[in-house]
């Protein structure tokens, strides 16, 4: 048989570019989509195929991580053979205004997708999306062994998230795994975070309907990767033959300040004339330093990602100045290019003309 994947969160910067990894390489792809009064695809709209077609082999069901039960019956109904929990409210700075309902989300909702898992009893794998969050204030770099101490209502979330897919592998016998990301973007990350509130920004400032960007914290340090490739890692920590929690990132970090010198300066422009700090953009609690030693992944799976974030930087400024219909440098596509990135497409975006406040 061939795989039958399960990915919640589909319509998110991952699970766009996972589902259209995994089509790309023959799988049937089912994805967890919430009911909105608009439409909440568009980073998978050209992924579409109508259900009624033979052959079809994306298909999307409506459902809620906060509705355990919608979870269950779909997970009864489909039987994967893979399941993917992407799903979770994945703002850090939002956590803090929002942090029982990103524990039920993010947290709790983790722990409902393995419960139906272990009462079906589909046999399915099951690869949870942790995240470096989780290291908070513990030293750079960190890796598998270094300790948890989380910052905010989203890494705590995310603590316990990991932990229970431990504790059903080791109760169950499971095969559930963590992939502990370290941040990833691309031409599809969600406006509010900083890199695309930056690119989108100077997209605009380009074009003359934005004259200023405000941000919080400019010192915090970040390993930035490339989504796509972060992506190809989570199939293959579903593909190990154990069960595996995996560090996952560059190795390499830069603060949001030299961030901004990468984006604007692939421009020409000094971007202290553009940014102004806006105090509401700081966090109760900042996470200040985050580089991976990625070295296990790299042994047990293979991975080995390419981008950094200065051609990051090009390939988010290129794409944000093309939607807008401005002629980019090109330098990032260049990048994409040569690197053989050709499983994936991006949708045609079009920005909206409102200032990202995240
Ligand atoms: P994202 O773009 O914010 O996508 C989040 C997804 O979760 C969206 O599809 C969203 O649906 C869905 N979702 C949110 N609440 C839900 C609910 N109550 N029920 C069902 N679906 C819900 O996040 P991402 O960047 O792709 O990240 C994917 C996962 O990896 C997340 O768990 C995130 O916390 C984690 N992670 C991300 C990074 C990173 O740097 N990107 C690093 C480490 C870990 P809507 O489209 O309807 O909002
Ligand atoms: N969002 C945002 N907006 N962040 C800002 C701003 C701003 O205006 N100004 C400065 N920053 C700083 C934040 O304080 C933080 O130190 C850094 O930029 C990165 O912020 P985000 O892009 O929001 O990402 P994050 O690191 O908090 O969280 C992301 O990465 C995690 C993995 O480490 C998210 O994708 C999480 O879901 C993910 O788990």
């Amino acid at each position: 048989m061939s795989e039958r994947a399960f990915i919640t969160g589909i319509t998110g910067q991952d699970g766009s570019y996972l589902a259209e990894y995994l089509l790309s390489h023959g799988y049937e792809v089912h994805g967890l989509i919430r009911k909105a009064s608009t439409f909440n695809t568009a980073r998978i709209d050209h992924l579409y195929q109508d259900p009624h077609e033979s052959g079809a082999r994306l298909f999307l069901h409506y459902g809620d991580l906060t509705d355990s039960t919608s979870v269950a019956s779909l997970l009864r109904q489909l039987e994967p053979t893979q399941v993917y929990s992407l799903a979770s409210q994945s703002h850090v700075r939002v956590s803090f205004e929002m942090p029982v309902y990103t524990g039920i989300v993010t947290g709790i909702g983790t722990a409902a997708i393995l419960e139906a898992l272990r009462r079906s009893e589909v046999d399915a794998r099951f690869y949870n999306a942790s995240s470096s969050e989780i290291f908070g204030q513990s030293k750079p770099p960190q890796n598998e062994e270094t300790p948890f101490r989380p910052r905010s209502p989203y890494a705590a979330a995310k603590v316990y998230s990991y932990w229970m897919t431990v504790n059903y592998r080791e109760a169950y016998g499971l095969h559930a795994s963590n992939g502990v990301l370290f941040n990833h973007e691309s031409p599809r990350r969600g406006e509010t975070f900083v890199t695309r509130k930056i690119t989108r920004a100077l997209a605009k400032i380009r074009l003359g309907t934005q004259t200023k960007v405000f941000l919080g914290n400019l010192k915090a340090k970040r390993d930035w990767g490339y989504a796509p490739e972060y992506v190809t890692a989570m199939v293959k920590i579903q593909e190990h033959p154990e069960p595996v929690d995996l560090v996952l990132g560059t190795g390499t970090s830069y603060s949001v300040e030299e961030f901004l010198d990468f984006t604007f300066g692939y421009l020409g422009m000094e971007w202290r004339e553009y940014v102004e700090i806006d105090a509401r953009y700081m966090r109760p609690a900042e996470v200040d330093h985050l580089t991976a030693d990625a070295r296990r992944a790299r042994e047990a799976i293979g991975w080995d990602p390419k981008i950094r974030a200065p051609e990051l930087a090009k390939v988010m400024v290129d794409n944000d100045m093309a939607a807008l219909g401005l002629e980019p440098p090109g330098e990032g596509f260049s990048v994409l290019q040569s690197n053989g990135f050709d499983w994936f497409k991006e949708p045609s975006l079009k920005l909206s003309g409102r200032e990202a406040k995240g």
